[in-house]
């Protein structure tokens, strides 16, 4: 894998099919600089959830133009009707009433995530100054899972800029949304993140990630990542895929060949199914704070619409990053 990790591709996919993404937090420099940058190409058009007075001031004041965007204000949207008898009949297993929906489509997550529900936009990017909860919460409950798929997952692209042998690139899942996944949703995680690493470059050398490797330690999170590995191997028997295995095993060959010889992953893992949320969270955030990684994700696998969360900790060119990617998944 060299180049640019098939960000140049994505670009090119959306030039031959331009895309439309709503921001949910219209008022934040970081959007606003990376919405300039957008309207400066042809290929993925911003459109803006805000107060239009607010979202032009903020705009002026951090110096960044944003003429041509789309802006939309919730609480003065010509379609408000429509929207909330479509929230209502999406949400009537729940019981929702007219008036609950018109109070949720107030917020700018709940409104945005229905702009694309009702196909007003083709994806979403929230979660500047939103949590991650509060970002997905919406999508989870209106986009709903794909055909096929039981849970919405995640995963991170990690990216290394290499001097002369072009980005060492890794995919990590979940490390953003499901809490403590159990055997089967483990291998649809896998799955799912073996698909978005392709998209990527990467061609999947699959780890399941222990603090034990092929036994060496006893528990059930080690038969839990064992047995996900096993099953997802039998879907996928193509694939090199093995575990469970400790990170070092995963990484490097030296200690693959004394702690795991007979393994076709380990020594060089660069898909890694961590085996719950705290792993992989911490995991992917010490690549990139102390392994020089830029991180691009959580990318979210698995649901009806490509819709998207940002760090609170992001900067406009991760803003910018993050658009493309999940409009070019549209
Ligand atoms: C994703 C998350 C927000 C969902 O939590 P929640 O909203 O409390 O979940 P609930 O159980 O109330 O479910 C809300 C809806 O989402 C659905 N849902 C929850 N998790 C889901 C998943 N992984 N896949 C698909 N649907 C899911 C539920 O079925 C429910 O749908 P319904 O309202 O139509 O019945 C929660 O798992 C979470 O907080 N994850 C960690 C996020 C985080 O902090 N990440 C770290 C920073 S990157």
């Amino acid at each position: 894998m060299t180049g640019d990790f098939g960000f140049g591709a994505m670009i090119d996919k959306l030039k031959k099919s331009p895309k439309t993404i709503v921001f949910t937090e219209g008022c934040d420099p970081r959007i606003l600089e990376a919405s300039s940058r957008l309207l400066a190409s042809s290929f993925l058009k911003p459109i803006l959830i805000g107060f239009p007075d607010d979202i032009y001031s903020a705009a002026e004041e951090a110096g960044f133009n944003i003429r041509g965007a789309k802006i939309i204000d919730p609480n003065n949207f010509d379609d408000i009707d429509k929207m909330v008898d479509t929230f209502v009949e999406l949400r009537k297993s729940k019981g929702v009433t007219p008036e609950e929906a018109r109070e949720m489509l107030g917020k700018p997550n709940y409104f945005g995530t229905m702009l694309v529900k009702m196909g007003y936009a083709d994806a979403l990017l929230g979660g500047a100054t939103y949590s991650t909860a509060d970002t997905v919460r919406p999508a989870l409950q209106l986009i709903k899972t794909k055909p096929g798929n039981k849970i919405v997952s995640s995963c991170f692209i990690l990216v290394r800029p290499g001097a002369t042998n072009g980005n060492e690139v890794l995919a990590m899942g979940d490390c953003a949304i499901n809490i403590k996944p159990n055997e089967d949703e483990l291998v649809e995680i896998a799955e799912e993140t073996i698909k978005c690493a392709r998209l990527f470059g990467v061609d999947p050398s699959v780890a399941f990630l222990s603090y034990s490797t092929d036994g060496s330690g006893k528990g059930e999170d080690v038969d839990k990542m064992r047995n996900a590995a096993r099953k997802t191997k039998q879907k996928n028997p193509t694939v090199p895929i093995d575990g469970e295995m400790q990170f070092d095993a995963a990484v490097s060959s030296r200690v693959a060949q004394k702690k795991f010889p007979t393994s076709e992953v380990a020594g060089h893992a660069n898909t890694f199914i961590f085996p719950d949320i705290n792993a992989g969270n911490i995991g992917y955030k010490i690549a990139q704070r102390l392994g020089r990684f830029d991180a691009y994700g959580p990318i979210l696998l698995g649901l009806n619409s490509p819709i998207n969360d940002l760090s609170r900790g992001c900067n406009a060119i991760e803003v910018y990053s993050m658009a493309i990617i999940t409009a070019a998944l549209a």
